[in-house]
């Protein structure tokens, strides 16, 4: 699975004989396997029997929860009057409107759960590690127990579990990767954690960032990250079934936890982030204000975006490098850059077709990402899911990104969504030609496809259902049964 995903699947095909050949190749010798069973016989013509397959098993899924295995977020969950009530352990909590990271998805989550009337308590420290005073809105409790450090201190935050589980126990605990260690996890017997990374995605990072960039360096830097990798993805192999149940967020980091961490199937689950769909829409015209302010011409013919840090690990120098090359052919494609980082003044020197906005209000993201037409995340990372694709979906726009299992297993599940490439400069500038070829008008229907496939798979309402379902299951697996009479 995830190696089949390694090539270039559906971005710029025609450029790389080998592509086309291995591809043509993995297509007959599908045809011949499944020569015999003839319904199957007309769908694997383009990519192979899995999209077919998937979406059998997805829309018509009949059986137990526990046994998925493709994204919960993909059912249709319907309201159960159960009430939980949840601990949960987050490295930190979000203080004021800073974007992204594994604390606000924790916010976001636990806000839409004690809203729908559970009770969260939540131990975890300030996110700007100044004092604060714990919270408590409604059904949801924040307790701040920091050490001297600012991060979180364990002894402290059982004491306070411990007294609110004395009131009355607690459902089950939750822990955002490893905020609760995973020599305290074992003591404790109904915890479920959440992977936002594992090693075995980050030796990919390290790998792809060694191939990347100290070949250019005169004196190579000491490769011992890279070395580092392999002892930590073996003690994470060894640590990780100290937890019970195990929740990833892609698709692939699902397998990689069954296939190489050799954990139960039944304890993995994929469950994918959503984000807030009322804070990015589809808003045409707030697009083409946040162009004129931004001196894009109104004859350009492609407008393309960046946003995020803009520093080398997020694949900048590769943007850099094929932009500059691109616009040297096509003169009327532009480039706007959310975002700082030093970075952002190299993309300036490229000339009048780059806008570099500097970092954006959270208010004006929507904006930004309505006033391109394609979204482009050049990261070389590949651990976890970046929340940009999807916010990006959510408007309207389709994306181009790197080939990572994670990604064309979750997000970019096919050329309906946008491109992809292999992690280096030519594979980049030949995806970016096919944008162009494309034009805007095919990226706008493709857009199209990707508010849809947001809507139905990345909404923090859909993620928030998802999640309930999962402890309601782990509390009594009466509710492990899909569909229940109140599922829709
Ligand atoms: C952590 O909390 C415990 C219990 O309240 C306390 O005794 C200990 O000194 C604290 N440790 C640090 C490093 O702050
Ligand atoms: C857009 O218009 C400007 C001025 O009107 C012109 O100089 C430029 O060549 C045009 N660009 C394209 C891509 O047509
Ligand atoms: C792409 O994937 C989606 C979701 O699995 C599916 O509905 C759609 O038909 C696929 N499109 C193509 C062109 O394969």
């Amino acid at each position: 699975m995830g190696s089949k995903h390694q090539s270039s699947r559906f971005s710029s095909s025609s450029s790389s004989p080998s592509i086309c050949f291995s591809n043509r190749f993995s297509t007959i010798l599908t045809v011949t396997i499944l020569f015999t069973s003839l319904y199957l016989f007309i769908s694997p013509i383009k990519h192979g029997s899995e999209p077919l397959a998937r979406t059998i098993m997805e829309t018509g899924f009949n059986g137990d929860l526990r046994d998925a295995n493709f994204p919960w977020n993909s059912l249709f969950f319907g309201n159960n009057f159960e009430k939980l009530k949840l601990a949960v352990f987050s490295k930190t909590w979000p203080i004021g409107a800073a974007p992204g990271g594994m604390e606000r998805h924790a916010a976001t989550l636990y806000q839409a759960l004690a809203a729908k009337g559970h009770e969260i308590h939540v131990f975890t420290v300030p996110s700007d590690r100044k004092p604060h005073i714990d919270i408590h809105q409604g059904n949801l409790h924040v307790y701040f127990a920091a050490n001297d450090h600012g991060s979180v201190n364990c002894s402290l935050a059982f004491e306070i579990f411990n007294t609110i589980n004395a009131n009355g126990q607690f459902d089950y605990v939750h822990t955002e990767s490893v905020s609760l260690p995973h020599w305290r996890a074992k003591m404790v017997p109904h915890v479920a954690v959440t992977w936002h990374g594992i090693w075995y995605e980050i030796m990919h990072s390290k790998l792809f960032e060694e191939l990347v960039f100290n070949s250019q360096e005169t004196i190579p830097k000491p490769v011992s990250e890279l070395h580092e990798a392999m002892p930590r993805l073996v003690d994470e192999i060894r640590f990780f079934p100290s937890y019970t149940q195990h929740i990833c967020i892609s698709k692939s980091a699902g397998e990689v936890l069954v296939n190489i961490y050799q954990l139960p199937q039944r304890n993995v689950h994929v469950i994918l982030n959503g984000v807030d769909e009322t804070k990015f829409v589809h808003d045409p015209e707030s697009g083409t204000r946040f162009r004129k302010k931004h001196g894009i011409p109104i004859n350009a013919s492609i407008v393309m975006g960046v946003a995020g840090r803009l520093v080398r690990d997020k694949g900048h120098p590769f943007l850099h490098e094929a932009f500059s090359k691109i616009t040297k052919t096509y003169t009327g494609v532009y480039l706007l850059v959310a975002g700082s980082g030093p970075w952002g003044k190299r993309y300036a020197e490229l000339g009048s077709n780059v806008k570099v906005l500097g970092a954006l209000e959270p208010s004006e993201l929507s904006e930004f990402y309505n006033a391109i037409d394609v979204f482009v995340n050049p990261t070389l990372r590949p651990q976890g899911l970046d929340l940009t694709l999807m916010e990006a979906m959510h408007c309207g726009k389709p994306v181009l990104t790197p080939n990572y299992p994670s990604i064309v297993g979750s997000v970019v599940v096919n050329q309906s969504y946008g491109y992809t490439f292999s992690p280096n400069v030519e594979s980049l500038v030949e995806a970016l030609k096919s944008v162009i070829k494309d034009g805007a008008k095919v990226l706008k229907n493709k857009g199209i496809a990707c508010r849809q496939h947001a809507l139905s798979m990345f909404t923090a309402t859909k993620m928030a259902d998802a999640y309930e379902r999962f402890f309601l299951c782990m509390k009594n697996d009466r509710f492990c049964h899909y569909p229940l009479p109140t599922d829709c």
